[in-house]
């Protein structure tokens, strides 16, 4: 069993069925509903550590059930959680296939890195995942001279970066699949993403990019790539960016 998703739902029925059978054979005491669930949340929590999800699932486990029960006590309009829905579908998208949650780029990474790019003398730039438009809004407004393109899946994120960049004539936002876009034509590609689509984007970036450009990659390694140069930066959660140059002999 590969896939996060399929874990997770493995977890919460394991979960369940657990209390089910625990309180049906009379081992549990009479306890409120909350209870149950938090009950539920540990049981689902253990069973995804026995199957080896990453650890921040069990946090995930241990808060669902509770939290519908909480939430259904406040006894809200149905439209509230249709919105609450709604609002989360369209700002995280397909966030459970890619493994790419939303998390932006702080202010003090982009001034740090514009102005370690400035020596390379970039022309265009490319953030692939460009969310609500931090990085890639930031540097075009820093650099006036650069062209800068970002590329969002989502919807919500995307939409937000359009009306905030709606004045930036260097910036030219995108609504698509990064993976359909050829990295040709980019001095600098800036990714900050997860682990997961690092391999294949560093087999992307040699596919299509030319030698002597770079690829950055703010916080998550590439395993397979050598190479690297690292900026430390000065920030609250000490940032590290790192670069990767392409090479003039490609190897994956
Ligand atoms: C961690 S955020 C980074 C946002 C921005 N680059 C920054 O540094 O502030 C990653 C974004 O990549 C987007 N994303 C993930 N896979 C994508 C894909 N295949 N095509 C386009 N966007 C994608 C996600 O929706 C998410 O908004």
């Amino acid at each position: 069993m590969h896939r996060p998703l399929t874990k997770a739902l493995a977890a919460q029925t394991a979960g369940l069925i657990l209390v089910y059978a625990l309180s049906r054979n009379g081992i549990l005491p009479n306890m409120a509903l909350v209870w149950l669930a938090c009950l539920q949340g540990a049981l689902a929590a253990i069973v995804s550590m026995l199957l080896l999800a990453p650890c921040w699932w069990g946090a995930i486990h241990l808060a669902f059930m509770p939290a519908i029960i909480l939430a259904s006590l406040l006894q809200q309009p149905v439209a509230v959680y249709v919105c609450g829905f709604f609002l989360l579908l369209l700002t995280y998208w397909t966030s459970f296939r890619t493994q790419v949650p939303l998390f932006l780029s702080n202010h003090v990474t982009v001034h740090r890195l514009a102005a370690w790019l400035s020596d390379n003398k970039p022309q265009k730039v490319l953030d692939v995942g460009s969310g609500t438009g931090s990085f890639a809004l930031r540097l075009a407004r820093l650099r006036p001279d650069w062209s800068v393109t970002g590329i969002e899946s989502a919807p919500a994120p995307y939409a937000l970066s359009r009306w905030l960049g709606r004045q930036t004539p260097n910036l030219c936002l995108l609504r698509a699949d990064f993976w359909e876009h050829s990295l040709s034509g980019y001095d600098v590609v800036y990714a900050f993403l997860s682990p997961v689509p690092m391999p294949a984007l560093w087999a992307k970036a040699l596919r299509e990019m030319r030698p002597g450009s770079l690829l950055i990659s703010n916080s998550f390694t590439i395993e397979n790539a050598r190479d690297v140069e690292i900026l430390r930066i000065d920030d609250r959660r000490a940032t590290h960016l790192f670069v990767y140059r392409i090479p003039e002999i490609k190897r994956k």
